[in-house]
């Protein structure tokens, strides 16, 4: 069975810390391992834009000594004229791996479903779990653990980052709390999904209206845009209900005084989050940014071994 990451908990936790440890080798060895040593490619295909992602795939597939075919969809087929699972038969005669960035969660099941090589999730409108490894990788690089610390994302609870961060943390043994008022909370399915990993390891889920009960103590403290993308249509009524969840200094004090602040990026100071915040002591957004590359490096090259031992 060929292996994929299309959510967080397409990991077992014992698989989640085998690639955050070899994230952490290839960062502080940064071409030690080539497993696309060869004539291989890995296609990475955007339906939405994208910086960080677009980069560190980029760079990291061409660190493993592959070829990144960077495709979107306004100039492939894909997207309206071909199917997704088309697509993949298509590519998996030709390339060693799909990274797709799109919107339905189900396109990229579609994707998966047959596919001989490994399908990742580059971001959907339910998840981002390539993001949530390389946070994982800059909580431990600066709390040295993962497994029992407090993460508290305040803020859009409804949108890709804060289920990704329900399902990874949980599955990281953390407690994850969810800050969000009524209409921005996760869907009860991705809660019950966290909440079952959890008792396996040890971790927790609170989803709470009250940004302070969620941030009590944290030693994590987690935001995203309030306005994901596709939604922007939705922008001064989001704004209107959600203004009372920004991370501010304030609420950044109510956490552990040790407590560190990560954000995905793109950022919208003033909104979600305060300039001092994000732009202060407590937050390691740019470790995190660089760790997308690193935590992106092992997951291509682990799924490619998996996939090489199933063949
Ligand atoms: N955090 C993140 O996924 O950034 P991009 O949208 O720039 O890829
Ligand atoms: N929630 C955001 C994350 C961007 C990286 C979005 O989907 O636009």
């Amino acid at each position: 069975m060929t292996r994929h990451l299309l959510r967080d908990d397409d990991l077992s936790s014992a698989e989640q810390l085998e690639i955050l440890e070899l994230a952490r080798e290839l960062k502080a060895d940064r071409w030690a391992q080539k497993p696309l040593a060869g004539p291989q490619s890995v296609a990475v295909i955007f339906d939405k834009t994208s910086t960080r992602t677009r980069v560190s795939f980029s760079v990291g597939i061409a660190d493993l000594g592959g070829s990144p075919l960077i495709m979107d969809t306004g100039n492939s087929q894909l997207g309206g004229k071909e199917s997704p699972s088309d697509t993949a038969r298509v590519l998996e005669r030709m390339v060693s791996a799909i990274v797709w960035r799109t919107y339905a969660q189900t396109g990229l099941e579609q994707m998966a479903h047959g596919a001989t090589v490994p399908v990742v999730n580059a971001l959907s409108d339910d998840f981002h779990p390539c993001q949530l490894l390389a946070d994982l990788l800059t909580i431990q690089e600066h709390k040295g653990t993962l497994a029992g610390l407090t993460v508290a994302y305040v803020g859009d609870g409804a949108n890709n980052m804060a289920n990704s961060y329900l399902l990874a943390g949980a599955t990281a043994g953390m407690h994850v709390r969810i800050g969000a008022p009524e209409g921005f909370q996760p869907e009860g399915r991705f809660v019950d999904d966290a909440r079952t990993r959890a008792a396996q390891t040890g971790g927790s889920v609170l989803v709470t209206a009250s940004a302070s009960e969620a941030v009590a103590g944290a030693d994590v403290v987690v935001t995203d845009t309030w306005v994901s993308m596709g939604q922007e249509d939705q922008k001064a009524d989001r704004v209107a209900k959600l203004g009372g969840y920004q991370v501010t200094s304030e609420l950044m004090a109510e956490a552990a005084g040790d407590a560190i602040f990560l954000h995905c990026l793109p950022a919208y100071r003033g909104y979600e989050v305060a300039a001092e915040v994000i732009d202060g002591a407590q937050s390691v957004i740019w470790d995190e940014a660089e760790n997308r590359l690193h935590a992106q490096k092992a997951l291509l090259a682990w799924l490619l071994a998996k996939n090489e031992a199933a063949l």
